[in-house]
Protein backbone atom coordinates (compact mmCIF):
# COMPACT_ATOMS: atom_id res chain seq x y z
CA UNK A 1 0.00 0.00 0.00
CA UNK A 2 0.91 3.42 -0.77
CA UNK A 3 2.91 5.04 2.13
CA UNK A 4 2.36 8.78 3.06
CA UNK A 5 -0.69 8.71 4.96
CA UNK A 6 -2.04 12.20 6.68
CA UNK A 7 -0.11 12.75 9.86
CA UNK A 8 -2.06 11.83 13.13
CA UNK A 9 -0.92 15.40 13.93
CA UNK A 10 -2.74 16.89 11.52
CA UNK A 11 -6.30 15.02 12.59
CA UNK A 12 -5.47 16.78 16.00
CA UNK A 13 -4.30 20.01 15.29
CA UNK A 14 -5.55 20.98 11.73
CA UNK A 15 -8.96 23.56 12.24
CA UNK A 16 -8.20 24.64 15.48
CA UNK A 17 -7.32 28.49 15.04
CA UNK A 18 -7.23 30.79 18.32
CA UNK A 19 -9.98 32.72 16.60
CA UNK A 20 -12.54 29.66 16.16
CA UNK A 21 -11.36 28.20 19.57
CA UNK A 22 -11.49 31.27 21.27
CA UNK A 23 -9.73 29.35 24.49
CA UNK A 24 -11.03 26.07 24.80
CA UNK A 25 -9.80 22.84 22.45
CA UNK A 26 -12.49 22.70 20.53
CA UNK A 27 -14.18 25.26 18.08
CA UNK A 28 -16.74 27.22 19.77
CA UNK A 29 -20.95 26.50 18.28
CA UNK A 30 -21.68 29.48 17.18
CA UNK A 31 -25.27 29.23 16.23
CA UNK A 32 -26.61 32.29 14.01
CA UNK A 33 -28.63 33.40 11.44
CA UNK A 34 -27.91 37.46 11.78
CA UNK A 35 -24.27 38.21 12.56
CA UNK A 36 -24.00 41.92 13.99
CA UNK A 37 -22.11 44.59 12.04
CA UNK A 38 -20.71 47.76 14.62
CA UNK A 39 -20.77 49.95 11.91
CA UNK A 40 -21.52 50.11 8.63
CA UNK A 41 -17.58 50.68 7.28
CA UNK A 42 -17.23 47.00 9.35
CA UNK A 43 -20.32 45.95 7.52
CA UNK A 44 -18.68 46.83 4.10
CA UNK A 45 -15.27 45.31 5.13
CA UNK A 46 -17.40 42.03 5.93
CA UNK A 47 -18.70 42.29 2.21
CA UNK A 48 -15.62 42.62 0.85
CA UNK A 49 -14.35 39.26 2.70
CA UNK A 50 -17.50 37.26 2.99
CA UNK A 51 -15.51 34.42 1.11
CA UNK A 52 -12.63 34.77 3.34
CA UNK A 53 -13.71 34.05 6.33
CA UNK A 54 -15.21 37.17 7.68
CA UNK A 55 -18.88 36.99 9.07
CA UNK A 56 -21.38 37.90 7.02
CA UNK A 57 -24.86 36.57 6.85
CA UNK A 58 -25.59 32.90 8.52
CA UNK A 59 -26.12 30.87 5.59
CA UNK A 60 -22.16 31.66 4.93
CA UNK A 61 -21.52 30.27 8.10
CA UNK A 62 -20.18 30.85 11.46
CA UNK A 63 -16.63 30.30 13.26
CA UNK A 64 -17.85 26.59 13.79
CA UNK A 65 -18.49 26.43 10.10
CA UNK A 66 -15.15 28.03 9.07
CA UNK A 67 -13.11 25.68 12.04
CA UNK A 68 -14.50 22.56 10.24
CA UNK A 69 -13.59 23.88 6.26
CA UNK A 70 -10.17 24.56 7.50
CA UNK A 71 -10.17 21.61 8.61
CA UNK A 72 -11.40 19.44 6.03
CA UNK A 73 -8.90 21.64 2.72
CA UNK A 74 -6.20 20.52 5.18
CA UNK A 75 -6.93 16.68 5.73
CA UNK A 76 -7.59 16.87 2.03
CA UNK A 77 -5.25 19.04 0.88
CA UNK A 78 -7.93 21.30 -0.98
CA UNK A 79 -8.35 25.10 -1.15
CA UNK A 80 -12.14 25.49 -0.23
CA UNK A 81 -14.45 22.92 1.11
CA UNK A 82 -18.19 23.21 1.11
CA UNK A 83 -20.62 21.89 3.70
CA UNK A 84 -24.13 20.21 2.89
CA UNK A 85 -26.88 19.11 4.96
CA UNK A 86 -26.10 15.25 3.68
CA UNK A 87 -23.80 13.28 1.29
CA UNK A 88 -26.02 13.13 -1.09
CA UNK A 89 -26.73 17.17 -1.33
CA UNK A 90 -22.54 17.30 -1.49
CA UNK A 91 -23.08 14.73 -4.80
CA UNK A 92 -25.89 16.67 -6.03
CA UNK A 93 -24.94 20.25 -5.95
CA UNK A 94 -21.31 19.45 -7.03
CA UNK A 95 -22.65 18.16 -10.54
CA UNK A 96 -25.14 20.95 -10.93
CA UNK A 97 -22.20 23.00 -10.61
CA UNK A 98 -20.53 22.44 -13.36
CA UNK A 99 -23.17 21.25 -16.01
CA UNK A 100 -26.05 23.29 -18.09
CA UNK A 101 -28.16 21.99 -20.61
CA UNK A 102 -26.53 20.65 -23.33
CA UNK A 103 -24.11 18.76 -21.60
CA UNK A 104 -23.22 15.07 -20.97
CA UNK A 105 -21.30 13.65 -17.71
CA UNK A 106 -19.86 10.27 -17.36
CA UNK A 107 -20.91 8.30 -14.77
CA UNK A 108 -19.59 5.36 -12.98
CA UNK A 109 -21.83 2.66 -13.17
CA UNK A 110 -21.30 1.01 -10.10
CA UNK A 111 -22.09 4.46 -8.59
CA UNK A 112 -24.20 4.36 -4.89
CA UNK A 113 -27.75 4.19 -5.80
CA UNK A 114 -29.23 7.43 -5.46
CA UNK A 115 -26.58 9.14 -7.58
CA UNK A 116 -27.45 7.24 -10.54
CA UNK A 117 -31.28 8.05 -9.92
CA UNK A 118 -30.25 11.42 -9.75
CA UNK A 119 -28.70 11.45 -13.37
CA UNK A 120 -31.37 9.96 -14.39
CA UNK A 121 -34.24 11.40 -12.90
CA UNK A 122 -33.00 15.44 -12.61
CA UNK A 123 -29.98 15.75 -15.11
CA UNK A 124 -32.11 14.18 -17.61
CA UNK A 125 -35.19 16.51 -17.01
CA UNK A 126 -32.59 18.91 -16.99
CA UNK A 127 -31.25 18.13 -20.31
CA UNK A 128 -27.67 16.53 -19.34
CA UNK A 129 -27.14 13.32 -20.75
CA UNK A 130 -25.33 10.49 -18.62
CA UNK A 131 -23.33 7.41 -20.09
CA UNK A 132 -22.50 5.37 -17.27
CA UNK A 133 -18.89 4.00 -17.46
CA UNK A 134 -17.53 0.26 -16.13
CA UNK A 135 -15.73 1.18 -13.09
CA UNK A 136 -12.80 -1.60 -14.51
CA UNK A 137 -12.10 0.49 -17.49
CA UNK A 138 -9.35 2.56 -17.74
CA UNK A 139 -7.74 4.63 -20.13
CA UNK A 140 -10.92 3.31 -22.87
CA UNK A 141 -12.72 6.01 -20.91
CA UNK A 142 -11.32 8.53 -23.25
CA UNK A 143 -13.83 6.98 -25.98
CA UNK A 144 -16.65 7.69 -23.82
CA UNK A 145 -16.15 11.47 -23.92
CA UNK A 146 -18.03 13.84 -25.91
CA UNK A 147 -17.06 17.61 -27.11
CA UNK A 148 -19.91 18.53 -24.54
CA UNK A 149 -18.56 15.93 -21.17
CA UNK A 150 -18.45 18.59 -18.75
CA UNK A 151 -17.66 16.56 -15.79
CA UNK A 152 -16.27 12.87 -14.93
CA UNK A 153 -17.94 10.93 -11.62
CA UNK A 154 -15.54 8.48 -10.15
CA UNK A 155 -16.37 6.02 -7.02
CA UNK A 156 -13.87 4.21 -5.23
CA UNK A 157 -14.14 1.84 -4.26
CA UNK A 158 -17.79 1.48 -5.70
CA UNK A 159 -21.17 0.84 -3.64
CA UNK A 160 -22.55 -2.66 -3.07
CA UNK A 161 -19.75 -4.76 -5.46
CA UNK A 162 -16.28 -2.61 -4.14
CA UNK A 163 -14.50 -2.59 -7.16
CA UNK A 164 -10.98 -0.01 -7.04
CA UNK A 165 -11.45 1.64 -10.57
CA UNK A 166 -7.42 2.55 -12.24
CA UNK A 167 -7.85 6.22 -11.22
CA UNK A 168 -4.89 7.42 -12.37
CA UNK A 169 -5.24 5.90 -15.63
CA UNK A 170 -8.87 7.40 -16.43
CA UNK A 171 -7.44 10.95 -15.01
CA UNK A 172 -4.48 10.75 -17.43
CA UNK A 173 -7.06 9.61 -20.37
CA UNK A 174 -10.05 12.27 -19.86
CA UNK A 175 -7.37 15.33 -19.23
CA UNK A 176 -5.58 14.46 -22.41
CA UNK A 177 -9.04 14.49 -24.37
CA UNK A 178 -10.06 17.50 -22.52
CA UNK A 179 -7.97 19.32 -19.91
CA UNK A 180 -10.96 21.93 -18.70
CA UNK A 181 -13.05 18.71 -17.52
CA UNK A 182 -14.02 18.42 -13.91
CA UNK A 183 -13.29 15.12 -12.32
CA UNK A 184 -15.06 14.87 -9.13
CA UNK A 185 -14.97 11.98 -6.95
CA UNK A 186 -17.07 10.08 -4.23
CA UNK A 187 -14.60 9.40 -1.73
CA UNK A 188 -16.57 8.44 1.42
CA UNK A 189 -14.92 4.74 2.02
CA UNK A 190 -12.00 6.43 1.88
CA UNK A 191 -13.04 9.20 4.39
CA UNK A 192 -11.07 11.78 1.93
CA UNK A 193 -7.41 10.34 3.77
CA UNK A 194 -7.09 7.18 2.69
CA UNK A 195 -7.18 8.02 -1.26
CA UNK A 196 -5.75 11.55 -1.29
CA UNK A 197 -8.46 12.56 -4.36
CA UNK A 198 -6.47 16.37 -5.30
CA UNK A 199 -3.14 14.47 -5.37
CA UNK A 200 -4.30 12.07 -8.21
CA UNK A 201 -5.25 14.96 -9.75
CA UNK A 202 -9.17 14.79 -9.27
CA UNK A 203 -10.57 18.37 -8.82
CA UNK A 204 -13.59 17.71 -6.09
CA UNK A 205 -12.90 15.10 -3.50
CA UNK A 206 -16.74 14.37 -1.89
CA UNK A 207 -17.89 12.80 1.09
CA UNK A 208 -21.13 11.59 2.68
CA UNK A 209 -19.38 12.68 6.19
CA UNK A 210 -22.39 11.12 7.48
CA UNK A 211 -20.12 8.15 7.70
CA UNK A 212 -16.96 8.33 9.21
CA UNK A 213 -16.18 11.59 9.84
CA UNK A 214 -19.50 11.78 12.10
CA UNK A 215 -18.20 8.53 12.80
CA UNK A 216 -21.01 7.66 15.68
CA UNK A 217 -24.53 7.27 12.99
CA UNK A 218 -25.76 10.41 14.89
CA UNK A 219 -25.40 13.28 12.39
CA UNK A 220 -25.72 13.89 8.97
CA UNK A 221 -23.40 16.45 6.60
CA UNK A 222 -21.34 15.94 3.48
CA UNK A 223 -18.39 17.59 2.53
CA UNK A 224 -16.74 18.57 -0.79
CA UNK A 225 -13.36 19.51 -0.72
CA UNK A 226 -11.88 21.80 -3.76
CA UNK A 227 -9.08 22.39 -5.50
CA UNK A 228 -8.36 26.14 -6.37
CA UNK A 229 -9.53 25.69 -10.16
CA UNK A 230 -12.94 24.93 -9.21
CA UNK A 231 -13.58 26.16 -5.72
CA UNK A 232 -15.36 29.74 -6.74
CA UNK A 233 -17.53 27.87 -9.02
CA UNK A 234 -18.68 25.27 -6.40
CA UNK A 235 -18.82 27.15 -3.48
CA UNK A 236 -21.12 30.12 -5.20
CA UNK A 237 -23.28 27.21 -7.11
CA UNK A 238 -23.72 25.39 -3.75
CA UNK A 239 -24.75 29.06 -2.01
CA UNK A 240 -26.99 30.10 -4.69
CA UNK A 241 -28.75 26.72 -4.09
CA UNK A 242 -29.25 27.46 -0.35
CA UNK A 243 -26.56 24.40 0.62
CA UNK A 244 -25.79 24.85 4.25
CA UNK A 245 -25.76 22.72 7.27
CA UNK A 246 -26.29 23.90 11.04
CA UNK A 247 -23.14 24.39 13.57
CA UNK A 248 -23.95 21.64 15.83
CA UNK A 249 -23.91 19.59 13.27
CA UNK A 250 -20.49 21.77 12.24
CA UNK A 251 -19.19 20.90 15.91
CA UNK A 252 -19.97 16.98 15.79
CA UNK A 253 -18.08 16.31 12.72
CA UNK A 254 -15.25 18.64 13.50
CA UNK A 255 -15.01 16.41 16.74
CA UNK A 256 -15.51 13.01 15.17
CA UNK A 257 -12.49 14.09 12.52
CA UNK A 258 -10.12 14.27 15.95
CA UNK A 259 -10.81 10.20 16.66
CA UNK A 260 -10.70 10.03 12.86
CA UNK A 261 -7.28 7.99 12.41
CA UNK A 262 -7.42 5.46 15.43
CA UNK A 263 -10.88 4.79 13.96
CA UNK A 264 -10.06 3.80 10.77
CA UNK A 265 -7.25 1.61 11.83
CA UNK A 266 -9.54 -0.01 13.81
CA UNK A 267 -12.21 -0.54 10.88
CA UNK A 268 -9.47 -1.94 8.79
CA UNK A 269 -7.83 -4.57 11.14
CA UNK A 270 -11.02 -5.93 12.02
CA UNK A 271 -12.66 -5.76 8.64
CA UNK A 272 -9.73 -7.89 7.30
CA UNK A 273 -9.73 -10.27 10.11
CA UNK A 274 -13.49 -10.93 9.30
CA UNK A 275 -13.10 -10.90 5.76
CA UNK A 276 -10.13 -13.46 6.07
CA UNK A 277 -12.24 -15.59 8.44
CA UNK A 278 -15.32 -14.86 5.43
CA UNK A 279 -12.81 -16.54 2.36
CA UNK A 280 -12.69 -19.71 4.65
CA UNK A 281 -16.24 -20.51 4.84
CA UNK A 282 -17.59 -23.00 2.31
CA UNK A 283 -20.43 -21.01 1.30
CA UNK A 284 -18.46 -17.78 0.39
CA UNK A 285 -17.86 -18.03 -3.12
CA UNK A 286 -15.34 -14.43 -3.05
CA UNK A 287 -14.93 -11.77 -0.48
CA UNK A 288 -15.03 -8.57 -2.65
CA UNK A 289 -12.84 -6.30 0.22
CA UNK A 290 -10.19 -4.25 -1.07
CA UNK A 291 -7.49 -4.92 0.59
CA UNK A 292 -7.86 -9.02 -0.38
CA UNK A 293 -6.71 -10.06 -3.97
CA UNK A 294 -10.17 -11.46 -4.48
CA UNK A 295 -11.45 -7.93 -4.72
CA UNK A 296 -11.28 -6.60 -7.97
CA UNK A 297 -9.08 -3.56 -8.77
CA UNK A 298 -7.28 -4.81 -5.93
CA UNK A 299 -3.90 -4.18 -7.21
CA UNK A 300 -5.38 -0.73 -7.67
CA UNK A 301 -5.80 -0.42 -4.63
CA UNK A 302 -2.19 -1.21 -3.38
CA UNK A 303 -1.22 1.01 -5.66
CA UNK A 304 -3.21 4.29 -4.52
CA UNK A 305 -4.53 3.79 -0.41
CA UNK A 306 -2.76 3.97 2.05
CA UNK A 307 -5.15 2.21 3.98
CA UNK A 308 -9.12 0.14 3.96
CA UNK A 309 -11.97 1.08 6.46
CA UNK A 310 -14.35 -1.30 7.52
CA UNK A 311 -16.78 -1.42 4.70
CA UNK A 312 -16.84 -4.46 2.33
CA UNK A 313 -19.19 -7.29 0.50
CA UNK A 314 -18.80 -11.17 0.37
CA UNK A 315 -20.77 -13.20 -2.23
CA UNK A 316 -22.46 -16.13 -1.58
CA UNK A 317 -21.92 -19.59 -3.03
CA UNK A 318 -26.15 -19.66 -4.07
CA UNK A 319 -28.52 -16.92 -4.19
CA UNK A 320 -30.66 -17.65 -0.81
CA UNK A 321 -34.47 -17.97 -0.96
CA UNK A 322 -37.05 -15.65 0.53
CA UNK A 323 -37.15 -18.33 3.39
CA UNK A 324 -33.17 -19.14 3.83
CA UNK A 325 -32.67 -15.10 4.03
CA UNK A 326 -34.89 -14.53 6.70
CA UNK A 327 -33.56 -17.09 8.43
CA UNK A 328 -29.74 -16.14 7.80
CA UNK A 329 -30.36 -11.93 8.45
CA UNK A 330 -33.14 -11.72 11.05
CA UNK A 331 -31.01 -13.40 13.84
CA UNK A 332 -27.86 -11.55 14.09
CA UNK A 333 -27.37 -10.53 17.48
CA UNK A 334 -24.28 -7.89 17.03
CA UNK A 335 -25.22 -6.64 13.33
CA UNK A 336 -27.40 -5.10 12.82
CA UNK A 337 -29.76 -4.32 9.91
CA UNK A 338 -29.23 -0.73 8.68
CA UNK A 339 -28.74 1.76 5.57
CA UNK A 340 -25.79 3.81 6.04
CA UNK A 341 -22.34 2.69 7.54
CA UNK A 342 -19.00 4.18 9.03
CA UNK A 343 -20.21 4.00 12.67
CA UNK A 344 -18.33 2.56 15.85
CA UNK A 345 -21.00 -0.34 15.23
CA UNK A 346 -21.20 -3.73 12.85
CA UNK A 347 -24.04 -3.84 10.00
CA UNK A 348 -25.42 -5.76 7.18
CA UNK A 349 -27.19 -5.45 4.68
CA UNK A 350 -28.27 -7.93 1.24
CA UNK A 351 -28.74 -7.41 -2.78
CA UNK A 352 -29.64 -10.30 -4.95
CA UNK A 353 -27.64 -10.65 -8.29
CA UNK A 354 -30.87 -9.84 -10.10
CA UNK A 355 -31.20 -6.40 -7.78
CA UNK A 356 -27.44 -5.67 -8.93
CA UNK A 357 -27.78 -6.11 -12.48
CA UNK A 358 -31.18 -3.85 -12.48
CA UNK A 359 -28.87 -0.65 -11.37
CA UNK A 360 -25.68 -2.07 -13.11
CA UNK A 361 -26.98 -2.40 -16.97
CA UNK A 362 -23.46 -1.39 -18.44
CA UNK A 363 -21.27 -3.17 -16.35
CA UNK A 364 -19.84 -6.94 -17.93
CA UNK A 365 -18.88 -8.16 -14.09
CA UNK A 366 -22.27 -10.27 -13.30
CA UNK A 367 -22.88 -11.79 -9.91
CA UNK A 368 -24.99 -15.16 -9.36
CA UNK A 369 -24.80 -15.14 -5.39
CA UNK A 370 -26.75 -13.16 -2.57
CA UNK A 371 -24.47 -10.69 -2.20
CA UNK A 372 -23.90 -10.13 1.58
CA UNK A 373 -22.75 -5.99 3.12
CA UNK A 374 -21.35 -5.49 6.01
CA UNK A 375 -19.67 -2.62 7.98
CA UNK A 376 -17.35 -3.88 10.86
CA UNK A 377 -16.87 -1.93 13.92
CA UNK A 378 -15.42 -2.32 17.19
CA UNK A 379 -16.61 -5.18 18.58
CA UNK A 380 -14.39 -7.73 19.57
CA UNK A 381 -13.40 -9.64 15.88
CA UNK A 382 -14.44 -13.18 17.76
CA UNK A 383 -18.01 -11.86 18.59
CA UNK A 384 -18.51 -10.90 15.05
CA UNK A 385 -17.46 -14.14 13.30
CA UNK A 386 -19.47 -15.80 16.14
CA UNK A 387 -22.47 -13.71 15.12
CA UNK A 388 -21.57 -14.91 11.73
CA UNK A 389 -20.87 -17.89 12.44
CA UNK A 390 -24.36 -18.77 13.24
CA UNK A 391 -25.71 -16.97 10.51
CA UNK A 392 -24.21 -19.91 8.44
CA UNK A 393 -25.30 -22.37 10.96
CA UNK A 394 -28.86 -21.30 10.27
CA UNK A 395 -28.93 -21.71 6.71
CA UNK A 396 -27.98 -25.62 7.30
CA UNK A 397 -31.38 -26.08 9.32
C1 LIG B 1 -20.98 6.07 -1.09
C2 LIG B 1 -22.07 6.97 -0.58
N1 LIG B 1 -22.14 8.22 -1.04
C3 LIG B 1 -23.10 9.07 -0.62
C4 LIG B 1 -24.04 8.68 0.30
C5 LIG B 1 -25.11 9.65 0.72
O1 LIG B 1 -24.86 10.16 1.97
P1 LIG B 1 -26.05 10.74 2.88
O2 LIG B 1 -26.85 9.58 3.34
O3 LIG B 1 -25.34 11.50 3.95
O4 LIG B 1 -26.86 11.66 1.99
C6 LIG B 1 -24.00 7.39 0.82
C7 LIG B 1 -25.00 6.94 1.82
O5 LIG B 1 -25.13 5.79 2.13
C8 LIG B 1 -22.99 6.51 0.35
O6 LIG B 1 -22.92 5.23 0.79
Amino acid sequence: MKANATSNTTFVHAGRKKRMTQGSVNPVIQRASSLVFDCLADKKEAGKNLTKGALYYGRRGTLTHFALQDLMCELEGGAGCYLYPCGAAAVTNAILSFVATGDHILMTGAAYEPTQVFCNVILQKMGVSTTYYDPLMGAEIANLMQPNTKVVFLESPSSLTMEVPDIPAIVKAVRAVNPDVVIMIDNTWAAGVLFKALEQGIDISIQAGTKYLVGHSDAMIGTAVSNARCWDKLREHSYLMGQMVDADTAYVTARGIRTLAVRLKQHQENSLKVAQWLAQQPEVKAVYHPALPSCPGHENFKRDFTGASGLFSFELNEKLTQEQLERFMDHFELFSMAYSWGGFESLILYNQPEEIAKIRPNIARKLTGTLIRVHIGFEEVEDLIADLKAGFERLKG
